[in-house]
């Protein structure tokens, strides 16, 4: 499998419920490595251009919103097809779609308030990566 980075974001209800280390510890148990990480509270601007992809869905504007609602903890992972495995890790968008022992069906509260975002694949992954870092601020542990 190859190397790969992916963008993760605890989302505003992750911050507010103290999740940040919880959410950091099953990557981290998992064998990402956190290459990069900020906290950001988003303006609507920059939520909207994040969820570009999403502008045409009925429930763009109340999840643009959503994550202007308080601070976001947005981070790097980095691992042997971290895309992928960040999107085990996570469970399905649906917390009550998602196999038990994920974050989102052990954490989340709902399809809007499901704790966590991660980059659906490679190429989302590297325009979601250049959204929030430059490539000065990444710190692989890899090479
Ligand atoms: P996320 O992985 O951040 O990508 C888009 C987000 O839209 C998704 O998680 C959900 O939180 C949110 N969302 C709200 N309603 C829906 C829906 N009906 N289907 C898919 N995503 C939804």
């Amino acid at each position: 499998m190859a190397l790969e980075r992916t963008l993760s974001i605890v989302k505003p209800d992750g911050v507010q419920k103290n999740l940040i280390g919880e959410v950091c510890r099953r990557f981290e148990s998992a064998g990402l490595s956190i290459v990069a990480a900020r906290m950001r509270h988003l303006t609507l601007a920059e939520a909207e251009g994040f969820y570009a992809v999403h502008k045409a869905r009925p429930f763009y504007n109340d999840l643009c919103k959503y994550m202007t609602s308080g601070p976001v903890f947005v981070q790097v992972l980095e691992g042997e097809g971290a895309v992928a495995r960040n999107r085990e890790i996570m469970g399905a968008t649906d917390p009550k779609k998602a196999d038990t022992g994920t974050i989102r069906a052990d954490l989340a509260a709902s399809i809007e308030e499901n704790v966590v975002h991660g980059s659906d694949s490679a190429e989302n992954a590297a325009q979601e990566i250049a959204y929030f870092f430059s490539v000065t601020e990444l710190y692989p542990r890899t090479r």
